[in-house]
């Protein structure tokens, strides 16, 4: 099937020219450069007089202006770095984002994923085992990387499958579609999707494979909901379609020794200051599910057919039913994947440290100091999960459990 963009063979290319071996076969190929401008309406200067229309917010920070976005948050030039959160990932200039896409620019990435059984064997079995979700469906797949999941969806008898992906990746996933014989039914093309223009108005089902550690790390999902309000069709779905995040109390004296009371004596000398920069770090590792002193709890879910920008930064009070008397020396982070929308055989995949691990592993959030707990315990607590101002793919959270309050950051 042709593409459009003047593209042939269904390969179409948004990019800067580069020589590979299908160009020589002319599969063209329209470089695209095109912004999205205007996304919001109203910029006011320091009087809080309107002076500019239809910019984008990065484009306005060296102005140093105020900005009204559409959903009424006011910021000022200085902090508008990562905005509101609404929006922080698509307000990104390229240059800001291009250590984000080359590291998928790197082979060895896409290998550790592909190799993930737990994460790409759910995916497979979720289009392979629902062929009656896709039958002659268009699907779109936001960050295709190598394209293994357009391959599964138009296995899985989608009649359009069009892959997008700002990384470089993207040309390896066009000789990859073309050695499959799938080009007839997989259009690439190559950009933010943020930025691309797709060669349909609508699509029927969205895919993608956007969790980062503690699922909301890359922020990628931001791109997803992006794309859901620009190109979703009516009754169309996005998978997977569920999520949740979970947190369990751990009680394991040894490492938190070896992580936290090592700096009292380095070789004989006192390094104890270095606890305060070590503790903030939360690790990502994978923990032994017998250090787990307490049930797990769900502290969130999203419907990610539903769930707005906004939601994805949000304030949640927890219970930790604990399951054995010990030193809460830690809290460990982990997520759950479904998808189940209209699914006659559902399928999901748990991060959890009981499951087979996957490359998310667990994220832990080590105390400086254990808390003593008894079994039958209730743990209470408090999570804040929000962007980095700094870094809006970087995570930071808050943890306020039994009088203690610690900001750890997911990077
Ligand atoms: C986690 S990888 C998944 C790759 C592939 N779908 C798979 O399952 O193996 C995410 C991919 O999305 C791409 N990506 C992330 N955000 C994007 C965006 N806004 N526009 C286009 N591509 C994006 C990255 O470059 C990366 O290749």
């Amino acid at each position: 099937m042709a593409g459009t963009d003047g593209s042939t063979n269904g390969l179409v290319w948004n990019g800067v020219w580069k020589v590979t071996s299908w160009q020589f076969k002319q599969e063209v190929i329209q470089p695209k450069k095109e912004r999205k401008e205007g996304r919001y309406t109203v910029v006011l200067n320091s009087e809080g007089e309107k002076e500019f229309e239809e910019f984008r917010v990065a484009d306005l920070r060296p102005m140093g202006v105020s900005v009204l976005l559409a959903q009424g948050l006011v910021l000022n030039a200085d902090t508008s770095r990562g905005s509101t959160a609404c929006g922080a990932i698509a307000e990104l200039r390229e240059e800001e984002d291009e250590a984000y896409f080359s590291s998928y620019g790197h082979y060895s990435i896409h290998e550790e994923m592909l190799k993930d059984k737990v994460r790409t064997e759910s995916y497979r079995d979720f289009m392979h085992l629902n062929q009656d979700v896709f039958k002659d469906k268009v699907v779109l797949d936001v960050g295709c990387g190598t394209g293994i999941l357009s391959m599964f969806a138009a296995r899985a008898g989608a009649r359009k499958v069009i892959g997008v992906d700002q990384s470089e990746i993207i040309y390896q996933a066009m000789d990859i579609v073309r050695s499959n014989n799938l080009d007839e039914t997989i259009t690439l093309i190559k950009g933010r999707i943020e930025e691309v223009t797709l060669p349909v108005e609508k699509v029927d089902i969205i895919i993608s494979e956007w969790m980062g550690y503690f699922l909301l790390f890359e922020s990628m999902l931001d791109s997803v909901l992006y794309a859901r309000d620009m190109y979703l069709a009516e009754g169309g779905s996005v998978y997977p379609d569920g999520c949740n995040i979970s947190l369990a109390a751990v009680g394991d004296t040894e490492k938190h020794q070896d992580r936290i009371a090592f700096w009292d004596d380095v070789y004989g000398f006192q390094m104890a200051c270095m606890k305060k920069a070590v503790v903030p770090e939360a690790v990502v590792q994978v923990l032994n599910p017998d250090t787990l002193i307490s049930e797990p709890a769900v502290i969130q879910t999203f419907d990610c057919n539903k769930v707005c920008l906004s939601e994805l930064e949000f304030t949640s009070d927890f219970t930790l039913k604990v399951t054995k008397t010990a030193q809460c020396t830690a809290v460990v982070g982990y997520f759950d994947i479904f998808f189940d929308r209209s699914c006659g055989n559902k399928v999901m995949f748990s991060t959890g440290p009981h499951c087979t691990k996957t490359h998310w592993k667990q994220t832990v959030f080590l105390m400086e100091n254990p808390i003593p707990v008894q079994s039958g315990e209730d743990l209470l607590g408090k999570i804040t999960v929000r962007k980095n101002r700094k870094d809006p793919r970087a995570l930071l959270i808050t943890l306020e459990i039994a009088n203690r309050k610690q900001t750890y950051s997911v990077q």
